[in-house]
């Protein structure tokens, strides 16, 4: 019988306070991972996750960091190192939210925010982490991005440009660093529902444009997650997952 078993590895999740987050921390602590639970202003939640992985007999650390600062993440990852050991897995997840508008009315302070919430974060957490990862011959960074990226919807552009910058990071960051047996993949949900947000309003027009005609929820990005931290996908880097129905499919 084929299990993922992440038992004996270390996962890092920025904004494991975030609707998606959250299960993505359960569901690898499920799988046997010790997990990091990061959090930029929410600690009373990430305590509670912690407290749920450790109840499934998880080592657990709390950390928060803004992850748009390089010193913040190295204090992030001193501290995880000094409890857990340096991360295997690292996820980034974590995301700025600001109000969407059109490109002429969006201020530069928001695709500055964007920038740093997407294109940076990616940049940093690998400066910061990939090296014990290296050192190690192992590793697994995934990157959570999202379907709008190929959408090009309108009042998205700062999200997306941030996304799409990500995305050329981490496609850049795989070829760089397999050589070290480390796997850098992307996925990206489609607009998932969970713990506070519900199907209740979902527009028709969105339902007709996914194949599998309704809305994924959060466990599903989580199962991809820890399909892609585990052995089983060894074998795949540089991927953009959708992970959404089929709404968005990648060309070849
Ligand atoms: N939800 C969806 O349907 C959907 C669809 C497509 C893509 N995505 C992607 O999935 C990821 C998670 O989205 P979500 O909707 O679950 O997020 P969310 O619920 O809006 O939560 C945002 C998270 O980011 C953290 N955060 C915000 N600013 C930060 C900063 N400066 N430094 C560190 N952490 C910071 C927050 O921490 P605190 O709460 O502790 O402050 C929180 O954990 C994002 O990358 C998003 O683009 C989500």
């Amino acid at each position: 019988m084929i299990s993922i078993d992440l038992s004996g590895k270390t996962a890092l999740v920025t904004g494991a306070t975030s609707e998606l987050g959250r299960v993505m921390v359960r569901t690898l602590a499920q799988a046997g991972a010790d997990v990091a639970v990061h959090y930029h202003g929410n600690r009373a939640k990430a305590e509670e996750l912690a407290a749920e992985c450790q109840a499934l007999g998880r080592q657990v650390v709390v950390v928060q960091a803004d992850i748009t600062r390089k010193a913040a993440i190295e204090a992030m990852r001193d501290q995880v190192t000094a409890t857990l050991g340096a991360p295997h897995i690292i996820v980034n997840n974590a995301v700025i939210q600001y109000e969407w508008t059109s490109v002429l009315e969006q201020s530069e302070a928001d695709y500055e925010s964007q920038f740093r919430s997407s294109v940076l974060q990616n940049v940093l957490m690998a400066q910061v982490f990939v090296p014990a990862m290296i050192e190690r011959g192992w590793g697994r960074v995934i990157g959570i991005n999202t379907e709008c990226t190929m959408q090009c919807w309108p009042n998205q552009s700062a999200y997306i440009s941030g996304k799409a910058g990500m995305d050329r990071v981490l496609r850049v960051l795989a070829k760089e660093v397999g050589v070290h047996g480390i796997t850098v993949n992307q996925i990206a949900p489609g607009w998932m529902l969970s713990e506070n947000r519900t199907a209740e309003g979902t527009p028709q027009w969105y339902l007709d444009g996914v194949p599998l005609k309704h809305r994924g929820k959060d466990q599903e990005i989580a199962n991809a997650v820890v399909f892609l931290a585990s052995d089983l996908a060894g074998f795949i880097s540089g991927v953009y997952l959708p992970v959404c129905g089929g709404n968005v499919m990648p060309g070849i």
